[in-house]
């Protein structure tokens, strides 16, 4: 069964450690991820963007596809489905499809326009019983088609979305989605102090992990981190794993072409980095 995710990151915040949100974008990634987080007895989170689900066939078949195989899996761990960088649209179609988080980034919107969505969203979500991500100080980068800036958060305008209702707030720290450029200034811990201080104990997330240095991560959650979002490094770890594969010709030795046997070295390569991010986050042995 999926979870709201307000439990899991309750507890997280007492704790002082993370619970991954680890993107999909097909069967191969979902399967890896969860036997992964079953693996290490670890809470879980499963990313969904709005292009992901696009190319999933709609969220309606990513919710599906991700309540059956939790369930013929047999995982127990707690798994939540969780839209990304979600619009108001596909928050409501994300609520109807069964996703059991979501995230409306409303970073790109005047902050009133923001405050009066996100409200709007924290009822139905409330009355439904999923979690709500709110964003507030855009994260720098692309993602799926969703370009952001990337300047700091202001923290008085996270107290403010944080005290809406909504059960976890993204707040940009100078971190970027993707690769992190050569003269990243790293992130802003003043920033995080300050937005802590304001916001209590809401659980706070950081987007981008990819490439954020382990000694960062281990500042970020002590400083009040509860959810890291990691994507493109999945990414690569398939796409290195898939390369060597074929370059090493065993696409063509006898039946190497079998897709089974093309994509199991890129889903192994999921887990591996799946596993390493779950230690580093602290979160095995939580569930
Ligand atoms: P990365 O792709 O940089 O890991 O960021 C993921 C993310 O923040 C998803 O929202």
């Amino acid at each position: 069964m999926l979870v709201s995710a307000e439990e899991m990151l309750k507890k997280a915040k007492a704790g002082h450690y993370a619970v991954g949100q680890f993107n999909i974008n097909n069967l191969e990634w979902t399967k890896s991820i969860l036997l992964t987080a079953q693996e290490m007895k670890s809470p879980v989170i499963l990313g969904v963007s709005e292009g992901a689900g696009k190319y999933m066939c709609g969220f309606k078949t990513v919710a599906a596809m991700v309540s059956a195989m939790v369930d013929s899996l047999g995982i127990t761990v707690p798994v939540a489905l969780h839209l990304d960088h979600g619009t108001y649209d596909g928050a409501k179609a994300c609520i109807e499809a069964g996703f059991s988080s979501i995230m409306f980034d409303g970073s790109s919107l005047p902050i009133e326009e923001n405050v009066e969505k996100t409200k709007e969203l924290v009822a139905i979500c409330k009355e439904k019983g999923l979690s709500l991500e709110a964003e507030v100080g855009s994260i720098g980068g692309e993602e799926d088609g969703v370009v952001g800036a990337g300047e700091c958060a202001d923290p008085e305008e996270c107290e403010r979305v944080a005290n809406l209702g909504v059960t976890m707030l993204a707040a940009g720290i100078g971190n970027i989605h993707g690769k992190y450029p050569d003269n990243w200034p790293g992130l802003s811990f003043e920033t995080l102090d300050a937005i802590q201080q304001k916001t209590g104990d809401m659980p706070l997330v950081l987007h981008g992990g990819t490439g954020i240095p382990d000694d960062m991560i281990k500042k970020a959650i002590d400083l009040g981190v509860s959810k890291i979002n990691v994507n493109t490094e999945c990414q690569w770890a398939f796409q290195k794993a898939t390369r060597e594969y074929i370059m090493a010709g065993k696409d063509l030795e006898g039946k190497g072409f079998d897709p089974r046997k093309l994509l199991a070295p890129g889903a192994e390569a999921i887990k591996e980095t799946v596993r390493e991010k779950i230690k580093l986050f602290g979160s095995d042995g939580k569930a």
